[in-house]
């Protein structure tokens, strides 16, 4: 029910509060949520960049249809995927695994050799939608955290991608953006903040055969 409560009172806000910081702790148990969503087979092929840079910040506003939130929330995630996925990922994966449930590697070999005869043979373009999509997992564990929380949000696909890449140096870390979020305290002055919130009924989008 809390949870309920907290997506009723969220929504995609358009304009925060720039003089409103989201505290520390706060904004560390936002991101521990993303960092525990689920990822294929395990294998979090995602990093959350967080652009503290108040002068990057400006650049990727640029680049993001000059979109306020971007400069004016409390903190800009931008949620990213690894550039490729490659049987490295799999070997590391296994290896740290092992460590953390003290196993040997050769426990995991079969899990292993499942996860090789797939993730390296995937076309570039496969893994890319693969690994986009499990990043939008954790932008939603991010936002759900986020509203319980009390804090708002704006997920946002409206930049270019490969500009935000190069203004932050994203390919040097072999990372592509995916979707910013925007994190912070609404604006009493947004508008949006009264809007009744737009949602088809349950009859319309769940189905039951
Ligand atoms: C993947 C995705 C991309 C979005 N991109 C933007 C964006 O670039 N700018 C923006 O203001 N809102 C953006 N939104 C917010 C949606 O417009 C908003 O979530 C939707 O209208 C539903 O309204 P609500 O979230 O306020 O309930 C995006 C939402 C999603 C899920």
């Amino acid at each position: 029910m809390e949870l309920l409560q907290a997506l009723n009172w969220r929504y995609a806000t358009k304009t925060f509060d720039a003089t409103k910081k989201v505290p520390d702790d706060v904004f560390a148990n936002i991101l521990e949520a993303a960092r525990l969503a689920p990822s294929s087979y395990g294998l979090e092929l995602w990093k959350f960049v967080v652009v503290d840079s108040v002068e990057l910040r400006a650049k990727v506003r640029e680049v993001a249809w000059n979109q306020g939130q971007v400069t004016d929330a409390s903190h800009l995630v931008v949620l990213c995927r690894q550039a490729t996925a490659t049987a490295d990922d799999v070997e590391k994966f296994v290896k740290y695994t092992a460590e953390v449930r003290g196993m040997e590697v050769s426990m995991l070999d079969g899990y292993k050799q499942m996860m090789l005869g797939d993730v390296p043979n995937r076309t570039e373009e496969n893994k890319a939608a693969w690994m986009g999509k499990q990043v939008y997992i954790a932008l939603g564990f991010l936002m759900a955290a986020a509203a319980e929380a009390g804090v708002d949000t704006c997920p946002m696909e409206g930049f270019d991608p490969a500009k935000v890449d190069e203004i932050l140096g994203l390919e040097a870390r072999g990372l592509k953006s995916v979707v910013l979020c925007a994190v912070g305290y609404r604006s009493a002055e947004d508008k949006y903040g009264m809007a009744k919130k737009v949602r088809k009924p349950a009859s319309e989008v769940i189905i039951h055969i």
